[in-house]
């Protein structure tokens, strides 16, 4: 355990809690310095078309916007050891094999470190006085990964060694490529020119495109065949051609396709050499797709892009590129409060990974197999919550895209494919919860732009642009889907699930191999397929929080009448919400088929739930009756830990068909009393918009990541970011054991949590809002806090922001100054004059 020196121990509670790195706040880093994370800790590269994930040891893959239908690089899920298939470089320093990442051979490095920054990761390790360092990012603009190595020998005498490069490629369609075998094995087929390697599988027939992975410098040999370069009985920890320190020339027909280069390098003492790699992406015009003969593929697109980062004068530069596109995304929100954690997590990561989710959705992480789901309408539409701020031009289009999957009544795909951009009709429609969260976009998108021509853009319906209707009637049937959808109390149908997948009340399976997501039960097929009792009070405290939105849109437009008539809709649903889902101390969760009480004192288990809570209270729902401090001193009590808020108290520990899948996970995980991150940012916004600051900070500070940083031991994922879910207290309770992993962090990177936490923080706690009128102020922080500074670029000019808190309160604005003028309330006006001006707000 030489990497122990490295680890940093902390006594608390009479437990040692382990570290495996640290940030590096100036240069916007993670560093591990232990390639033995509790878990793989990754990172995204690529903003635009062209995506890779890479693990701390070099793990991963790539893919071209889509990562089911153009993966690039193969990658085995769930695998023995864990984390199987990246790039990998190998070297042979005369029979010492090592990765300059360590894995897969993992020999004991002299040294490691993987410094994960934005959009780019550094690995480097060092063995017998050679230092090897991996920088691998994907370029702007680029469609592809970018390797450059940088060996030097440190030591006093020259040194020989082999070095072989690997990729293995992914037939291209990677849900056919792990499992249709008795034709892929047939179809792989390579080109080798010089020191490129092409991938052409298919490419003479349907597709018309191909990957290529080159070197820029002369080889001395190279593999394309997996089983020449590995040997059918060995394994990525032990390829035969680098155990022999030669390679084979093997030319792969069929089976596996490989990318690897050979070359034999000697160093002097001192001496370094750059290499660098570039796995690229190419899609050709289907008539230029050959050289004249027909047969040999027209590389004129890849040359281009070879040439592009050929040099590490070229490299050097966009990765500088990289860097200042980063620099100027996270220039628009930067904060300085008297705590470094929330620090790093505004103005760097949680930011961050707003952007990763925005671009991935949920669609591959190394919990997400890239080939299940793409993007989700309601994931997206909070994603953008999230992110709108960096770059509102893609919010618009995001948003565009995902309204175009919506149906003429407000109904809405619940996913669809980014590369085709049509919903997914094996998923379906008809969760409840969809047709709000357009909403919550496009008002967000109009607060933070001004904006408001989004409303008359020509969106068709199911992506037919012969029923396009302007965006503003997007949202009219996104309202009116719900109000024309109530059960017997007044509430929203619950319909196949709301945002809470796993409560499907309509399900009632009892049958193995049913998706708890699709299958509805045939005895509500008389009532159009879903169970017209059932209600969800989700949907409802979702429905008054995100409705004054549409509200305020149309007073905008002049639109009076349809604005009365859909705030009556509102003050009615927040009426009955009182009426019959208000449970004495905090608001039921449901109605369930049978007309019973979801998530109510009554219930044996599960009553309490998180999700309706806090947009209830920030809808102000019995605010007058002191519902929202009741609210929150339940949740304080019944869900909160020190690891975060459970979703739901006691846990189920045996199965409700009338609930589905929720009751079939053991107490503690997932959706059944798990910690799901993404409502608990709900609670945090509720309190600090209920004046609790105290409260919403303990909350946020239990799940940030940088505050889970010092259990990393326990929590797992990566310290940096996010992950949907955190094992809860009540894990182990239906087997009447302790559980083992509460605290334990799990489906890190693509969550809405990342958004949601962002809005939490920056909007609700450090309280800077883009509104309709212009930038609001509101801050909810610690009362111990002095006040703190921050710099918001905001529609066309940038906010010099001051709060200063002299009485140590928790809310509440006294004065705003702006350029030395004091303003009434305080909400600063939009300038867009590209000038600077200096705000002082004064808390009171
Ligand atoms: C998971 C949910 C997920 C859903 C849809 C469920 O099994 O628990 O978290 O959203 O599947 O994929
Ligand atoms: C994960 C899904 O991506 C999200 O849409 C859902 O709301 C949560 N699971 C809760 O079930």
């Amino acid at each position: 355990m030489r990497y122990l020196k490295a680890y940093i121990k902390h006594w608390k509670e009479g437990i040692c809690y382990m570290k495996f790195g640290y940030f590096d706040d100036a240069n916007k880093e993670y560093v591990i310095t232990s390639p033995r994370t509790p878990y793989p800790w990754i990172n995204y590269l690529g903003t635009q078309d062209f995506f890779s994930l890479i693990s701390n040891t070099a793990g991963g893959y790539s893919f071209y916007k889509d990562a089911r239908l153009r993966r690039i690089t193969r990658y085995r899920y769930n695998n023995v050891p864990i984390d199987m298939g990246g790039r990998y470089f190998y070297i042979n320093d005369n029979g010492t094999i090592w990765n300059p990442g360590w894995s897969p051979v993992k020999t004991e490095l002299d040294e490691y470190q993987c410094r994960h920054g934005m959009g780019y990761t550094i690995i480097t390790g060092k063995k017998n006085n050679l230092k090897a360092e991996v920088t691998f990012f994907v370029p702007q603009n680029y469609a592809g990964e970018v390797q450059q190595v940088v060996l030097t020998n440190e030591g006093s005498e020259e040194k020989t060694f082999s070095f072989f490069s690997f990729e293995e490629w992914c037939l291209w369609d990677a849900q056919d490529d792990c499992t249709n075998f008795q034709r892929n094995f047939s179809t792989g087929r390579v080109e080798v020119v010089g020191s490129t390697i092409y991938h052409k599988t298919e490419y003479r027939d349907r597709r018309d495109h191909f990957a290529f992975y080159t070197v820029n410098d002369e080889i001395d040999g190279y593999d394309t065949d997996r089983d020449s370069f590995i040997g059918l009985y060995n394994g990525f920890h032990n390829p035969q051609a680098v155990e022999a320190g030669k390679s084979n020339d093997s030319f792969a027909d069929g089976w596996s396709p490989i990318a690897s280069h050979y070359k034999k390098i000697t160093l002097a003492p001192g001496e370094t050499k750059t290499l660098v790699f570039i796995l690229g992406y190419v899609e050709m015009p289907v008539d230029q797709k050959f050289e004249a003969d027909g047969k040999t593929i027209n590389k004129v697109k890849a040359l281009e892009m070879i040439e592009k980062y050929n040099t590490p004068e070229k490299v050097a530069a966009g990765l500088e590129e990289l860097k200042e596109h980063w620099n100027r995304l996270l220039g628009i929100l930067n904060v300085n409060t008297p705590d470094d954690k929330v620090n790093r997590m505004v103005n760097i990561w949680n930011q961050y990974q707003c952007m990763v989710t925005f671009n991935l959705s949920r669609s591959a992480s190394y919990f997400e197999s890239g080939i299940g789901r793409g993007m989700g309408f309601r994931d997206s539409n909070q994603d953008v919550l999230g992110f709108v701020h960096q770059i509102p031009d893609r919010a618009r289009e995001r948003i565009i895209d995902i309204a175009s999957t919506q149906f003429p009544d407000g109904g809405c795909y619940h996913q669809y494919q980014p590369l085709t951009k049509k919903g997914n009709a094996d998923i379906g429609g008809d969760f409840s919860d969809d047709p709000l969260w357009l909403i919550l976009s496009v008002s967000a998108y109009i607060k933070e732009t001004g904006d408001w021509g989004i409303l008359d853009e020509m969106v068709p319906y199911d992506n037919d642009m012969s029923i396009a209707k302007p965006m503003l009637d997007h949202l009219k049937v996104s309202f009116y889907k719900i109000v024309n959808n109530l059960g017997p109390h007044g509430l929203p149908l619950a319909m196949r699930a709301d945002w809470n997948d796993c409560i499907n009340l309509s399900c009632f399976s009892d049958t193995p191999g049913e998706s708890f997501q699709t299958y509805t039960n045939p005895k509500f097929a008389a009532e159009g397929g879903y169970s017209k009792v059932a209600e969800s009070v989700m949907v409802a405290t979702l429905f008054t929080y995100a409705g004054p939105n549409y509200v305020a849109i149309l007073k905008h437009l002049g639109m009076d009448a349809e604005a009365d008539a859909a705030q009556a809709e509102i003050d009615k649903m927040k009426a009955n919400i009182m009426e019959s889902a208000w449970d004495g101390d905090w608001f039921l969760r449901a109605y369930d088929a049978n007309g019973e009480k979801m998530g109510s004192k009554e219930c044996e288990e599960g009553q309490i739930f998180i999700e309706p809570q806090g947009f209830a209270i920030m809808s102000d729902i019995g605010k007058d009756q002191g519902c929202d401090k009741k609210t929150l001193a339940a949740i304080d009590e019944r869900l909160n830990t020190q690891h975060g808020l459970v979703l739901n108290n006691p846990a189920f520990t045996k199965y409700y068909i009338q609930y589905g899948e929720i009751s079939t996970y053991p107490g503690g995980y997932k959706e059944n009393a798990g910690i799901f991150t993404h409502n608990n940012a709900w609670i945090i916004c509720a309190a600090a918009y209920a004046g609790a600051g105290d409260q919403a900070f303990k909350y946020y500070s239990e799940i940030a990541p940088a505050f889970t940083e010092e259990t990393s031991d326990i929590h797992k994922t990566e310290p940096y970011v996010y992950g949907q879910m955190i094992g809860g207290k009540d894990a182990g309770s239906d087997i009447g054991k302790p559980g083992n992993h509460f605290g334990q962090g799990k489906n890190s990177w693509l969550t809405g949590t990342a958004a949601w936490n962002m809005v939490a923080i920056s909007q609700y706690i450090l309280g800077i809002s883009a509104d309709f009128d212009g930038l609001k102020i509101d801050p909810s922080i610690p009362a111990a806090w002095d006040g703190m500074t921050a710099t918001r670029q905001f529609r066309g000019a940038t906010y010099d922001i001051k709060v200063s808190n002299p009485d140590h309160i928790n809310k509440g604005v006294k004065s705003v100054v702006v350029d030395g003028n004091a303003i009434e309330g305080n909400v600063l006006p939009a300038f867009g004059d590209g000038k600077t001006h200096s705000v002082e707000v004064v808390m009171g």
